[in-house]
């Protein structure tokens, strides 16, 4: 077992009296923290868990997520504090924002949705870059109450498309482009592209960022500087029941289609607020960055509502970690003395690879905690984060959450208990959490089982945008009262987790959710793929690795275009992070009698492994048959 390292935070903000204290009373823990929040309207009771799985956190009271976020700071007389240091990819382009500003900023952009026919309720899709105005975006739909869907600006048009018609947005937000690796990438085009398809979207408000042309819609389309800067500086927010609906994050489920996770108002805002402190360990001259883009729940929960409820400081970066050079991240980190660091293990073993001759060359000393999050962070990954950005002295804290459980789960609380390299060690204060069996029964230490959450927790998924029974069926069907993350794990003799990796057909690429569903889906969307099966393969730099096994139709042949063209197909039709890394054309798959394809033994050819127990295959000479089909450039490299 790798070495413990010790706690490195003095007086911490939390403390092992908040383990104690939520054993004792979860529920008047959960109580205690939304004293956090400003609330116009008490609560009345902290869950109403009378017709499970649809939960009701802190009930009957009132609250606006962008007052708590913005406003209440302002009138605390820490107006003239920075919410945003903004960085934008091209040399020189920085913006501070302070806490005043933000207020005004959001209250006009609140203003000019309103003109624009928006209402409580109504839903907006973002599809920005990471640029101020996506955080102002998010505050003032929250503001008026009118849930928003970010959607990543990688996705593709037909991706976007697909999410502004299952939560039928009436508006779309965007911009001209953004600044990606040194150039002007375009978004405009992608969302005129989907709107074509979505007859709700009533406007498309446009940020101009890049000043690149773009095609018009009078009538349709408005510019973001013409309404938002002529809009009223002021706006009294409405104050909503705590159980309103703040956002739909759309994430890869094991079925073709996204699924829509609706996440509400107060019980989301008191756990992100308060794991944001407690985690981060948040002090009021610290800086924080987390390098997420807001299209991820982790730039919902990490970068807009999480900080800015504590009223925090912190980095928003554009960019890419490479542009123009491999130091950027820590360059911009120096400079603003970032103290509080949060990203994936995928970007820290580039940065590693890369070299620690990066780091080396920049004041890191103000650095005091890091965070990880996305997938287990390999103990090598961690020991060289820990030394070479947190110069042996900033704890790690590996924190596991979802999507749908809105905020951290499962993570060290720095100065309180050891980490350990690739442990996400305890459940947060306030979070009950099992590994059981297949029946449901709580395994024993060192045995893997299935990671599931025994209580409600605030920040917990309310339902699927519009689909109650798939909400059901998804997560609460398993084992009657448990949720089920989809993700295996195992406790250690003392009690720390270690998460196993999805047991479902969910893949984790980069930290990004993919479905292998909707990747075949997208293959076989293709004239010349008559089926399709794909896998994660493990990854050294990815994590995971997108790879794909195809039959093609008898009207094709295979080439290397026609792998080509099939991996910027699955690129279009849902992004490039699903392009698959490898297409491995083939005549068989492997299927049960039943017809269920066993990618468990693709897997094994996709790993180079002998393969693993083939009785269950309809035909068992077929694994036979696919190892012969692979080219020697699909062969070990
Ligand atoms: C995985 C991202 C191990 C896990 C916040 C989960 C992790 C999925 C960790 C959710 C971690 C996330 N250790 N695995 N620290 N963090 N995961 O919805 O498989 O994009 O189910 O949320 O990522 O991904 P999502």
């Amino acid at each position: 077992m790798p070495t413990a390292h010790p706690p490195t935070s003095n007086a911490p903000n939390a403390t092992s009296s908040d383990y104690a204290l939520a054993n004792e009373d979860r529920l008047g823990f959960w109580a205690d923290q939304a004293g956090r929040l400003d609330w116009s309207e008490p609560f009345t009771e902290v869950l109403d868990w009378s017709t499970p799985p649809f939960a009701r956190w802190f009930v009957g009271g009132r609250l606006n997520a962008a007052y708590n976020c913005v406003d209440r700071h302002v009138e605390a007389g820490q107006g003239d504090r920075v919410a945003l240091h903004f960085v934008g990819e091209p040399a020189g382009d920085t913006r501070d924002i302070t806490y005043a500003q933000l207020q005004a900023e959001v209250s006009r952009a609140a203003n000019a949705l309103t003109a624009l026919g928006i209402e409580a309720g109504d839903r907006v899709a973002i599809y920005m870059p990471m640029i101020p105005e996506a955080v102002v975006a998010m505050l003032a739909c929250a503001r008026l109450g009118a849930p928003h869907t970010v959607v990543f600006g990688g996705f593709s048009a037909d991706a976007l498309a697909g999410r502004i018609k299952d939560c039928q947005a009436k508006l779309v937000i965007t911009a001209d482009g953004g600044y990606r690796r040194g150039d002007p990438s375009p978004l405009k085009p992608a969302v005129d592209t989907a709107v074509t398809s979505c007859p709700t979207v009533s406007h498309v408000l446009v940020v101009r960022r890049t000043g690149e042309p773009v095609e018009w819609t009078p009538g349709r389309d408005v510019w973001w500087h013409d309404v938002v800067a002529a809009a009223s500086p002021h706006h009294s927010p409405e104050m909503f029941d705590s159980e309103h609906p703040l956002f739909v994050m759309y994430t890869s489920g094991t079925t073709g289609s996204p699924k829509g996770v609706l996440h509400t108002t107060g019980g989301y805002l008191v756990q992100s607020a308060y794991s944001f402190w407690a985690v981060f360990d948040h002090r009021p001259d610290d800086v924080y960055w987390c390098t997420a883009d807001i299209g991820w729940i982790t730039g919902h929960t990490y970068l807009v509502y999480g900080p800015l409820a504590n009223g925090a400081t912190q980095v928003l970066y554009e960019g890419t970690p490479d542009t123009p050079h491999k130091g950027r991240w820590w360059e911009i980190a120096a400079e603003l003395g970032v103290t509080t660091f949060y990203t994936a293990p995928t970007a820290i073993r580039t940065c590693m690879k890369w070299g620690d001759e990066f780091p080396a060359a920049h004041d890191l000393s103000r650095v005091r905690i890091l965070g990880s999050v996305g997938e287990s962070i390999n103990p090598q990954a961690y020991e060289w984060y820990r030394e070479h950005i947190g110069g042996g002295r900033a704890p790690v804290v590996d924190t596991w959450w979802q999507t749908e459980t809105g905020a951290h789960m499962i993570t060290p609380l720095p100065g309180v208990r050891s980490g350990k390299p690739g442990s996400a060690m305890t459940p947060l204060p306030g979070i009950s959490i099992d590994i059981v069996d297949d029946d449901g029964n709580s395994v024993p230490p060192g045995q893997g089982g299935y990671l599931v959450a025994t209580e409600p927790w605030p920040a917990m998924i309310r339902t699927i945008w519009g689909d109650d029974e798939r909400f059901v069926e998804t997560y609460w069907s398993r084992w009657p009262g448990y949720y089920f993350a989809g993700d295996g794990a195992r406790r250690d003799n003392d009690g720390d987790i270690w998460l196993l990796g999805r047991v479902d057909d969910v893949m984790n690429v980069s930290g990004h959710r993919l479905s292998t569903t909707e990747i075949e889906s997208a293959l076989v969307s293709h004239p010349s793929v008559a089926e399709a099966a794909v896998v994660g393969a493990s990854d050294e730099v990815t994590g995971t690795a997108v790879v794909a096994f195809v039959i093609l139709r008898d009207s094709a042949s295979p080439s290397d275009d026609i792998v080509e063209a099939l991996r910027t197909h699955v690129g279009q039709q849902i992004g490039p992070i699903a392009k698959p890394r490898r297409i491995s054309i083939v005549s068989e798959l492997p299927k049960t009698r039943s017809g269920k394809i066993m990618r468990r033994l693709l897997r094994d050819l996709a790993e180079h492994r002998t393969t693993g127990d083939a009785s269950t295959l309809a035909d068992s000479d077929v694994m036979a048959q696919i190892a012969a089909d692979l080219t020697p450039s699909d062969s070990p490299t």
